[in-house]
Parts: structure tokens; C-alpha cells; sequence
């Protein structure tokens, strides 16, 4: 596994997992409804804009998945993750990529907190959290603009040591 930088080669496929109503649903979003060049515009000027860093999760040589450090403030960012491929997911590769992009905030940007969220019945994402040395700090509710439904949201995050 590792993480690298987007590539217009990418395009497709983050375009296809954006469509995936199961992914949509996970993240409280509906699936992606643009065409695909509106899309490509979006996602290329999304992934030069300094406030966001997007990184692509590639297994054997394949991308299978993006991470995203966000929100950049108070000494802090927060990160949103997702394995495309169904038959890619459970193989570790979330854990790995949320190690490496806590001690990148961590060593590299210098950062003192990263923070996460989850919906409360999304149990895998919780254990990708707890296993990467988060802690649930809080809870709020959401509406999913997915189905207008209710949900809980779970907040996490891991603060570097000695801070
Ligand atoms: C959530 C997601 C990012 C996790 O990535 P992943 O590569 O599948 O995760 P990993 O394989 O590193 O770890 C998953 C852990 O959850 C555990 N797990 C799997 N299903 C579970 C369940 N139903 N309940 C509890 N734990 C579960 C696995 O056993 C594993 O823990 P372990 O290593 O202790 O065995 C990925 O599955 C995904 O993209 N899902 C759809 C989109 C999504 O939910 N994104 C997050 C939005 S906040």
C-alpha cells in the first residue's frame, strides 16, 4: 500500500466511486450527479488548491482508494478516507493510510491534532480510528442529505503526544 498524489489519470475512477450510492451513503452525501467532465474540472482544481491535500491509496499498483487532510485549523485537520472497491475494503489498507497521514500532520505539517468523524452505525471506520490511537471525544446528530434521515455522528481524534 501506499499514498501518492492525484493524477488526472484518476479521474475515472474517483468519478466512480463518487456514483456509488453505497460509498454516498457512508459519507451522508448523494451520489455524485454531474457529467464527467464537469467532474474532472471539480476534482483537478480541488486537488491543486492548497487548503486540501488528496492523496490516492494504491495497492498493486491499482488506486484503490483517497484520504483527504482538510479543514486546517487550530493547530489541526481533519481526515476523511474511503477504499472504492468493495472486495478491496477489510485488508488493512484504511489503518495503514491513517497511520501514515497522522505521523505526516504529525512530523511533516507539524500539526498537534487530527480529528475524524463516522457515522455511529459505521462500526469498521470506528475501529480504523481505534486502531490508529484515536479517541471518541463527542457525538452530534446529522441529517444525510443521502435520504434526509437522521443519523448520529461520532467524533474523534488523536492528539500528538505531549500536547
Ligand atoms: C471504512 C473503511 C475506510 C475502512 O477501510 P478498510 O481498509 O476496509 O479498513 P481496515 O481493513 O484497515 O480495518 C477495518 C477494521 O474493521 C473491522 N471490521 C470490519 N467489519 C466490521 C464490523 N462490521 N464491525 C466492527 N468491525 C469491523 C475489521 O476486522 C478491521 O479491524 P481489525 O484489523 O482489528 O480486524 C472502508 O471500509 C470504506 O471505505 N468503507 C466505505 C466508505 C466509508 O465507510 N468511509 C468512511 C466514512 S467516515
Amino acid at each position: 500500500m501506499l499514498l501518492r498524489p492525484p493524477r488526472p489519470s484518476d479521474v475515472e475512477v474517483v468519478y466512480e466511486w463518487d456514483r456509488d450510492p453505497e460509498l454516498a451513503a457512508w459519507n451522508g452525501r448523494p451520489p455524485l450527479s454531474i457529467s464527467l467532465e464537469a467532474a474532472r474540472r471539480d476534482y483537478l482544481a480541488r486537488w491543486r488548491e492548497p487548503g486540501v491535500r488528496t492523496f490516492i491509496i494504491e495497492a498493486g499498483g491499482e488506486p484503490v482508494g483517497m484520504a483527504t487532510l482538510y479543514d486546517f485549523r487550530n493547530g489541526g485537520c481533519d481526515l476523511g478516507i474511503k477504499i472504492g472497491p468493495k472486495t478491496e475494503r477489510g485488508k488493512g489498507y484504511a489503518s495503514e493510510a491513517v497511520r501514515l497521514l497522522v505521523e505526516y500532520a504529525f512530523n511533516e505539517l507539524g500539526l498537534r491534532v487530527v480529528r475524524g468523524s463516522t457515522l455511529a452505525h459505521n462500526h469498521r471506520m470506528q475501529r480504523v480510528f481505534e486502531k490508529c490511537g484515536f479517541r471518541e471525544v463527542g457525538d452530534g446528530a446529522l441529517i444525510s442529505r443521502f435520504d434526509n434521515r437522521r443519523y448520529t455522528e461520532l467524533f474523534y481524534e488523536r492528539r500528538r503526544e505531549g500536547t
